[in-house]
């Protein structure tokens, strides 16, 4: 939508000295800029009002004064906000725009109508003492009749979302291991999303058909792993980090995909590391988050970011690893890409390889989850239905 020209010329000041404008004035020309700016007034008396209303006073008095002087603000019959604006925009307004401006006014007394005392006092945030005598219900404020037969309003409680559950514990066996939280902007440079992961200009992962860009310079980034370089251009080495976020890429939604999805990001990085720290700590992994039965399987791989590459499985959490559907008769699922960082990638991060060493992984959270509750479908993970969340 084009900016109406008042916003630009008005856009630094207030209410207060916007209605000792004329429109003219304000550069409002047209029915929509009308309604535009009375918009504007609404909201900021509704700010004003509630932030009085959500503010806890002691006593009748202490509430009463702030009431008054909001009112006396917006309603004093001399120099309050709505004279001006029956003043300097009703009454001076041209004859094209006077029907709208009049039609605007009214909503706005209407709106302003509940900066009543009354009203006020009612929406106020106070404790109440509450007595309660057979059928009646009194209040300190008043009195009023309730039938305490009728059964209560339930109040549903919410609970986290199984991706936000999945997350956390996933960050909770990291954290206990010594690694902190990373993040990283989901609006990523080429450069982050790929070059500086040593992926090549003809990578098919660059193509239209598998990233989403914003322009030739900057996608929406297709994997948590840029913030790997952006934290070790942040604090250098040691490094032990895991970074969760939503990544993108231009996949058509099925049971197993979506364009939006969630990664964990691991990287560890210090003098020394090696493929056996990395085993280590992925089947560590493993066990705390699925039993102590689970093992993990590596096999070789290819990323242009880690040499060697891996792809980590893990037994079949549903069959043990005997045989099922869920593992296609395998004993297997495969749960992660890992591998030792390209010693290129570690340069581009401004960490030496003669000096340090280090190891990546990145798994897909939603896919974690969806293991771990046992969902068949990715779609209902996002489609915010109730029916389906409240079961978490
Ligand atoms: N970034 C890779 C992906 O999205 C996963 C990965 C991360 C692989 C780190 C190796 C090391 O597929």
């Amino acid at each position: 939508m084009a900016m109406r020209p008042y916003r630009m010329q008005t856009l630094a000041m207030t209410i207060d000295e916007k209605v000792r404008k004329t429109l003219a004035e304000l550069g409002v020309t047209d029915p929509a800029g009308v309604e535009a700016l009375f918009a504007e007034v609404r909201a900021a008396m509704e700010e004003e009002r509630h932030g009085l209303v959500s503010r806890s006073a002691a006593n009748e008095a202490e509430r009463a004064k702030p009431i008054k002087d909001l009112r006396d603000r917006w309603l004093a019959r001399k120099n309050g906000i709505l004279s001006f604006i029956d003043e300097d925009w009703l009454k001076k307004a041209s004859k094209e725009l006077k029907p709208a401006v009049g039609k605007q006014f009214n909503t706005l007394r209407q709106a302003a109508g509940r900066l009543g005392i009354a009203d006020l006092l009612r929406d106020f945030r106070r404790d109440v003492a509450v007595e309660v005598t057979g059928q009646q219900l009194k209040l300190s404020g008043g009195s009023v009749t309730v039938d305490l037969t009728l059964p209560g309003y339930r109040r549903p409680s919410g609970s986290l979302h199984p991706v936000t559950q999945m997350q956390r514990e996933i960050e909770e066996i990291f954290l206990n291991l010594g690694f902190r939280i990373e993040s990283g902007p989901e609006i990523e440079s080429v450069y982050y999303n790929f070059d500086a992961l040593n992926i090549p200009e003809s990578h098919p992962s660059r193509d239209d058909w598998d990233t989403l860009y914003v322009n030739s310079q900057t996608v929406l980034r297709t994997h948590t792993s840029p913030v790997q370089i952006r934290a070790m251009e942040k604090y250098g080495a040691p490094l032990y980090i895991i970074i969760p976020g939503k990544c993108y890429r231009h996949d058509n939604p099925d049971a197993s995909h979506s364009p939006m999805f969630h990664q964990i990001e691991g990287l560890a990085i210090a003098s020394d590391i090696t493929f056996a720290d990395l085993k280590g700590t992925l089947d560590f992994f493993a066990r705390k988050l699925f039993g102590e039965k689970v093992r993990t399987r590596f096999q070789p791989s290819f990323f242009p970011f880690t040499e060697p590459s891996g792809e980590v499985a893990i037994s079949c959490i549903f069959c043990g690893g005997e045989g099922c559907r869920v593992c296609k008769e395998s004993g297997w699922i495969e749960v992660m890409g890992c591998g030792m960082v390209h010693p290129q990638v570690l340069r581009n991060g401004g960490i030496d390889p003669e000096k340090y060493s280090g190891w990546a992984f990145g798994l897909g959270v939603d896919r974690f989850a969806m293991m771990k509750y046992d969902i068949n479908d990715i779609q209902l993970l996002f489609q915010s239905d109730a029916r389906f969340l409240e079961q978490f």
